[in-house]
C-alpha cells in the first residue's frame, strides 16, 4: 500500500483546471490528496476549489489560499509534502526554490526555464543544494512520462534494426488568434524566446531526446515568423547532426562491376552518420486534418514511426524485406499528465516510508529538461550557423 501524499497545487489557470485536476482525481491517483489550492488571486483559486468539489462529488474539498500570505501558509504547512507548480514560466522559476527551501518536493510545469543560461543555473543549484537533502524536483513535460514514447525508444534500439540512418520529426500546430490558450497574457506577448515554439516545442524536443539512441549534437536551423499574431517566431526548420556516429557506409559494396574504381569517383565517397530534420511549426493553415505530429526513424533494416493520430499515439515498426525485424503496431492513449502526478506522489510516499524511489518512475529529471530547452534555443538562434549542443549546454 502506498501511503497518501498531501499535495498543494500552485496556480489555477486553464492547465490546472483542464489537465491537472481531472488527473489528480482519477482512481489511479487515489494516493494523492489534493490538500490545498493556491493562486495569486482569490477568485481564480476559488474556481479551482469549486471544480474539485464538483468533479469529485464533494469528496475532495481542498483548502483555498491566495496571495502572498496564502503562499506563506502553504510553505509553512508541515502537512503538505509536495507542491505542483502550474504557473507562467517566469513566476515558476522564482517559486521552485522557495518551495524547495521550505522542504517541499516540487513538480513544476515545463519549460524548466526561459533560456539555457537561466535554466542551467536552476539545475546546478538544485543538484548542489537540494538534491543532496533528498528533495525531489521534477519537471512536468508529460512526453517524458508517456509509456508509448518509452516503448518507441525500446523499439528503435532493437539490434535487428541496425543503426539509425536518418530521421525526421515534425509537429504542426495551429493557434487561432484569441483562442483559449492564446488569450493568456504571458503567451500573447511572451517575455521569453520563441513564444509557442518554446512552450510547446519542449515536448517535441523530449520526444527526440528519448526516442533516438544518438540525439542531435549539432543544429543548423532557420527560424521565421509567418503569422503576425504569434510573435516572436512561429516556425523552425532544421538539420540535426550527430557527427560522433559517423561510420563507413553499411553493407557490402555493389555486386555490379563498374567501369571505374571507387577512388576514381569525382567528389569522393560519402560516409554514414545519423542525421535528422526537424520542423516545429505553428504556421500551418487551419486544416481539417493536419500532418501527423511525430518522429519517423529510418534504420538500416526497417523504419519506426511514433505519431499522434487523432489524439492517440500510434507506434509502428515496419521491417525491411528479408530482414529479421518483427513488424509491430500499437496504439496508446496520452497519459503523461496522469503519470507524472502519480509517479511524483509515489516517489514522495516512498521517501516518507523510508523506501527507495522506483528507478523506472524517476522521470522529469531537470537535467534532461535543460537539454530540451537547449534544443529549442539552438533551433531559434542558429540562423544558418552550426550550434554545438554541448557548448550551448555548458555555456563555454
Ligand atoms: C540487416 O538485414 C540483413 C539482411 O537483409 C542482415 O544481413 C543484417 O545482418 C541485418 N543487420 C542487422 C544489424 O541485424
Amino acid at each position: 500500500m502506498t501511503s497518501t501524499v498531501n499535495i498543494a497545487i500552485l496556480g489555477s489557470g486553464l492547465f490546472a483546471l483542464h489537465a491537472y485536476l481531472p488527473n489528480l482525481l482519477t482512481p489511479e491517483n487515489k494516493h494523492i490528496n489534493l490538500h490545498t489550492v493556491w493562486s495569486r488571486s482569490e477568485s481564480s483559486a476559488q474556481k479551482l476549489v469549486d471544480a474539485a468539489k464538483e468533479k469529485s462529488g464533494g469528496s475532495v474539498s481542498p483548502r483555498l489560499t491566495f496571495g502572498d500570505d496564502g503562499l506563506e501558509t502553504v510553505l509553512n504547512d508541515k502537512e503538505i509534502q509536495g507542491v505542483m507548480l502550474v504557473l507562467p514560466i517566469r513566476t515558476q522559476m522564482d517559486l521552485v526554490f522557495k518551495c524547495l527551501k521550505a522542504g517541499k518536493h516540487v513538480l513544476s510545469e515545463k519549460p524548466i526555464g526561459t533560456d539555457v543560461a537561466a535554466a542551467r543555473e536552476l539545475v546546478d543549484e538544485y543538484e548542489k543544494t537540494y538534491k543532496p537533502k533528498g528533495l525531489i524536483w521534477r519537471v512536468a513535460e508529460d512526453v517524458d512520462h508517456e509509456p508509448m514514447v518509452h516503448k518507441a525508444a525500446e523499439k528503435v534500439r532493437d539490434p535487428a534494426l541496425g543503426p539509425v540512418l536518418y530521421w525526421s520529426m515534425e509537429a504542426h500546430g495551429y493557434i487561432e488568434d484569441a483562442s483559449m490558450y492564446h488569450a493568456t497574457e504571458w503567451r500573447t506577448i511572451p517575455d521569453y524566446q520563441g513564444g509557442f515554439l518554446l512552450d510547446g516545442g519542449v515536448h517535441d524536443a523530449a520526444l527526440i531526446r528519448l526516442v533516438l539512441p544518438n540525439p542531435p549534437e549539432q543544429i543548423i536551423s532557420s527560424a521565421n515568423l509567418h503569422r503576425n499574431h504569434i510573435p516572436p517566431h512561429d516556425i523552425v526548420q532544421a538539420i540535426a547532426l550527430s557527427p560522433s556516429t559517423e561510420t563507413e557506409a553499411h553493407g557490402p559494396a555493389s555486386k555490379l562491376k563498374g567501369i571505374r574504381g571507387r577512388d576514381e569517383i569525382p567528389g569522393g565517397i560519402g560516409r554514414s552518420s545519423s542525421t535528422g530534420t526537424i520542423v516545429f511549426s505553428f504556421a500551418i493553415a487551419d486544416l481539417d486534418s493536419k500532418p501527423p505530429k511525430g518522429i519517423i526513424v529510418n534504420c538500416l533494416n526497417g523504419t519506426v514511426r511514433l505519431q499522434m493520430v487523432a489524439g492517440n499515439w500510434k507506434l509502428e515498426v515496419q521491417p525491411g524485406k528479408g530482414t529479421n525485424v518483427k513488424p509491430f503496431t500499437e496504439e496508446g492513449k496520452r497519459v503523461g499528465v496522469r503519470e507524472e502526478c502519480a509517479y511524483f506522489a509515489r516517489a514522495i510516499a516512498a521517501l516518507k516510508d523510508g523506501q527507495q524511489v522506483d528507478e523506472k518512475e524517476s522521470r522529469g529529471n531537470p537535467r534532461h529538461m535543460l537539454w530540451d530547452v537547449a534544443l529549442i534555443e539552438a533551433l531559434l538562434t542558429s540562423n544558418g550557423e552550426k550550434v554545438d549542443m554541448q557548448k550551448l549546454l555548458s555555456g563555454k
